[in-house]
Parts: structure tokens; C-alpha cells; sequence
């Protein structure tokens, strides 16, 4: 089948040796980091900005993939990508101009994605649905880790499949939001490509054997 990725959510980090959890991550054989970026506005936290991505950048081989929880994101997509950003992903509930938005990562040379709160609907990206790299499910509603997965976004993943394929589009879905090994194979199941996890990835290392029990559950 197609290859699935899990996206570690450095919110769930020790932020305190940030760097050193970015190393035990592509130690233990990971590809991606899942940046969650708040701005105290469209979420009510706040977490970490450009200046942190960009320092990050300068030991890290890994992708990128910045989740922006921020209102008007257009205002920082340039600056994420300087610091380093593989992947920006913007709330569509967030930009007013959503097609322009993901143009201008685009044209910036990162790869854009459109994340949707879990009681937006799918048709709010039906028409950018081709330009987009990844689209993200929230399975919960944005602002914390460690919360409940909401369990109509699995009929949510599965329409999106149908959607993507139907439109012969290469996007990938991404979920993010309660995601356990307990729920990994049916996510996948119904369509995930990219399964984001926080608290229960960084709650039980060894990081190496968590990512193999987290891809091996899925796959299977
Ligand atoms: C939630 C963030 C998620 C969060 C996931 O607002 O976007 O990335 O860190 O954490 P868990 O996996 O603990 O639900
Ligand atoms: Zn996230």
C-alpha cells in the first residue's frame, strides 16, 4: 500500500532541550516534525514563532511541517519559510484569500497545505484541492495537546479519500488530534497518509521503538 508517515508533534516535547529532541528524532530514523505554531487569536495558546523554526533549521535534516493555528497566516508564510519551513499549513478558517494564500508558499518553495477544524466542512477546499500537497483533518479542536479524537472525522478522512482519488490528485491527508496506536490502523484505513501524535508519542520513549510500534499498528 502507500507509504505511511507519522509527524511527531513537538508540542508534547521537552521545550526546554528542544534541540536534543529534534536529534533523538532523526536518531531514531523519523522524517518529519510537526511544528504547531499559536498565536493566543485563532487558538487561545501561544507557542512558538519563525526565530524558533529558524534555529531548529540550522541542526536539523528533518521535514518541516508547520501548522500554523494563526489568524491572517499570509502575514507570516515568508517568514516561516526563511526560517526553514518544508511544508506551511494554513487554517482555511483563518484566510479570507485561501487560494493566494497557498499560491504564495507555493511560489515561495514550500510545500502548501490547508488544515480544516473538525466542524469545517470539506467543500471549503473542493476547488484548491489539486494544489494542495496535504490537506489536515483536526480530529480535535486546535489549541492543546493530549485531548479526545472526535469521532466523526473518521467519515470525514474517508469522504476526503474519495475526493482526492476522485480528482486523481496526489494530495496527502494528515490527521491531527488524539491520534494513539490504539487508532492508527483505522485512520489509516480510512485513508491517512501522515498521522500527527503528541502525547503519545513523547510520553513513551524510546522514540525508535514508538515510531516501529506506531508504523507497524498502522500498516497492519
Ligand atoms: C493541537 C495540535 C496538535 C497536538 C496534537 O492543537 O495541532 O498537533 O499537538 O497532540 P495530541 O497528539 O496529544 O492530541
Ligand atoms: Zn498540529
Amino acid at each position: 500500500g502507500r507509504e505511511i508517515i507519522l509527524s511527531p508533534s513537538l508540542l508534547s516535547a521537552d521545550f526546554s532541550r528542544l534541540g536534543e529532541e529534534m536529534a533523538a528524532l532523526e536518531e531514531a530514523g523519523i522524517k518529519w516534525a510537526h511544528i504547531d505554531v499559536m498565536d493566543g487569536m485563532f487558538v487561545p495558546n501561544i507557542t512558538i514563532g519563525p526565530l524558533v523554526v529558524q534555529a531548529l533549521r540550522k541542526n536539523s535534516k528533518l521535514f518541516f511541517d508547520c501548522h500554523l493555528m494563526v489568524e491572517k497566516p499570509e502575514r507570516y508564510v515568508k517568514d516561516f519559510i526563511d526560517a526553514g519551513a518544508d511544508l506551511v499549513c494554513v487554517h482555511a478558517e483563518a484566510t479570507t484569500h485561501l487560494e493566494r494564500t497557498l499560491t504564495l508558499i507555493e511560489d515561495l518553495g514550500a510545500k502548501p497545505a490547508v488544515a480544516l477544524n473538525p466542524a469545517t466542512p470539506l467543500e471549503s477546499i473542493k476547488y484548491v484541492l489539486p494544489q494542495c500537497y496535504m490537506v489536515l483533518l483536526m480530529s480535535v479542536n486546535p489549541g492543546f495537546g493530549g485531548q479526545m479524537f472526535i469521532p466523526f472525522v473518521m467519515d470525514k478522512i474517508r469522504e476526503l479519500r474519495a475526493m482526492i482519488d476522485a480528482a486523481g490528485a496526489k494530495t496527502l491527508i494528515q490527521v491531527d488530534g488524539g491520534v494513539t496506536p490504539e487508532n492508527a490502523a483505522d485512520l489509516v484505513e480510512a485513508g491517512v497518509d501522515v498521522l500527527v501524535s503528541g502525547s503519545a508519542f513523547f510520553k513513551f520513549p524510546p522514540y525508535k521503538k514508538r515510531h516501529e510500534m506506531f508504523l507497524f499498528l498502522a500498516e497492519n
